[in-house]
């Protein structure tokens, strides 16, 4: 039986992993560490966490006599770290809290494995480790920086982060490298690209298009909207991290991505589209609507169109396009992505016609004043 730490496992893609991973193992121990910021929630994993395979621990990765206790008491095979500040918009308001949690609480998590996994010394005085442990660095294609209308971000690509955000992610791959080099540490990184899916914060443009739909509000594009992302379903996600830790090269990056290049206007507009259309197909949908106009004794969804789009005062920095090159983790591990973007919208789109008490939740506390403050600005 394996044993993972798995850090941020109450955010979004941290989440979707533990319920990815308790579905797959029978036999799997997961330590979930999360410290419950605005965008971690307890109600995601509540039924994975009353699985006897399954603790979690709320926690500050940051904490380091948290961390030593935890490689104490459970003796990890594996971390997973996806805990991490992960909003751009946020790190260009507070840039210190993304270097403290992404990078400080990396490099405090590798300490913690580095004091409980070392064995002893090799003839050249390098540490060596435990069989089999591996610390894996969920990390993004952020680092990478910014490209033109062509081209892919490969894994020789330069690290050029552009902003608070990317360059604390980008901190906290080379403290991991850094721990590879001097101490021979087993490590693996993955770089993917956008996410979306269920149990999306909705802060993030996809579930804030879709809030913003199901309530009437305008749809905030930033610029001109031309912006491209190159979305990933997290589910595929997911299964190319499990992939990278159980079968990925020591030492190696992977980039993962699934070859889903969109411009933003583009995602908002099949998000309005699909939405009408799942409302046209069953009307019981339409009581998710917060706003509810009444035309012939019917909630109407004329008013659900284009016209809701309001392009607004672009991001500081905002990088124009991400895409990934996924040739190596395709070539090396056999990943492809099984969510095709067409279906995949649709997926999440029902999901959160279905699950709007989940927003409800995770939009419950400071959401609302951090959508004011934020959007007023723009
Ligand atoms: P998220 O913001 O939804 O979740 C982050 C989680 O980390 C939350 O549960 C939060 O409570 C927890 N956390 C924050 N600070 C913590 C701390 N100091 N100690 C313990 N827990 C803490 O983020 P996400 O979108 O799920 O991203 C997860 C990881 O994947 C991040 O490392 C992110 O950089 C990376 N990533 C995200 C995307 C994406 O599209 N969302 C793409 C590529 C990589
Ligand atoms: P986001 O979901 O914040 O992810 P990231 O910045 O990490 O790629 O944003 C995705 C794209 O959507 C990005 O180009 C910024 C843009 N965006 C908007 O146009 N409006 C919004 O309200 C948000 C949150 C993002």
């Amino acid at each position: 039986m394996k044993t993972y730490l798995v850090t941020g496992g109450a955010g979004f893609i941290g989440a979707n992993f533990v319920k990815y991973m308790l579905n797959k193992y029978s036999d799997i121990q997961l330590v979930v560490l999360d410290a419950l910021t605005y965008a971690g929630n307890l109600g995601t994993i509540i039924k994975e966490v009353e699985d006897p395979r399954c603790v979690f621990v709320k926690g500050d990765i940051c904490d380091a006599k948290l961390a030593d206790e935890l490689f104490a008491k459970y003796n990890f095979n594996y971390v997973a770290n996806f805990a991490a500040e992960s909003h751009v918009d946020r790190s260009i308001e507070n840039p210190q809290l993304f270097l403290i949690t992404n990078i400080l609480g990396t490099q405090n998590l590798l300490d913690a494995a580095r004091k409980h996994w070392v064995t002893g010394k090799d003839a050249n005085g390098y540490p060596t480790w435990k069989e089999g442990v591996k610390f894996h660095q969920v990390s993004t294609d952020e680092v990478y920086g910014s490209l033109g209308a062509e081209g892919y971000f490969t894994e020789t690509t330069p690290l050029d982060p552009r902003s608070p955000y990317s360059a604390s992610k980008t901190g906290s791959d080379l403290i991991v490298n850094a721990y590879a080099e001097t101490y021979k540490m087993p490590v693996t990184i993955t770089r993917c690209s956008n996410n979306y899916g269920p149990y999306h914060f909705p802060e993030k443009l996809i579930p804030l298009i879709i809030k913003n739909i199901l309530e009437g509000k305008s749809l905030p594009v930033y610029g001109d909207g031309t912006n491209v992302r190159d979305w990933l379903y997290v589910e595929d996600h997911c299964k190319a991290i499990d992939m990278v830790i159980n079968n990925g090269r020591i030492g190696q990056v992977y980039n993962v991505g699934g070859h889903n290049e969109k411009q933003n206007i583009e995602i908002v507009k099949l998000t309005i589209s699909t939405i009408r259309q799942l409302m046209e197909e069953n009307k019981a949908y339409r009581e998710v609507l917060k706003k509810k106009e009444i035309v012939n004794g019917e909630i109407s969804i004329e008013w659900i169109n284009e016209s809701l789009i309001t392009f607004v005062k672009d991001r500081l920095g905002h990088d124009q396009r991400y895409a990934i090159d996924p040739t190596k983790i395709k070539d090396e591990l056999g990943w492809y992505p099984e969510t095709m973007f067409a279906e995949g919208i649709v997926k999440t789109i029902r999901w959160y016609l279905e699950n709007q008490g989940w927003v409800e939740e995770v939009a419950s506390g400071d959401y609302q004043k951090y959508y004011d403050e934020m959007y007023a600005k723009r």
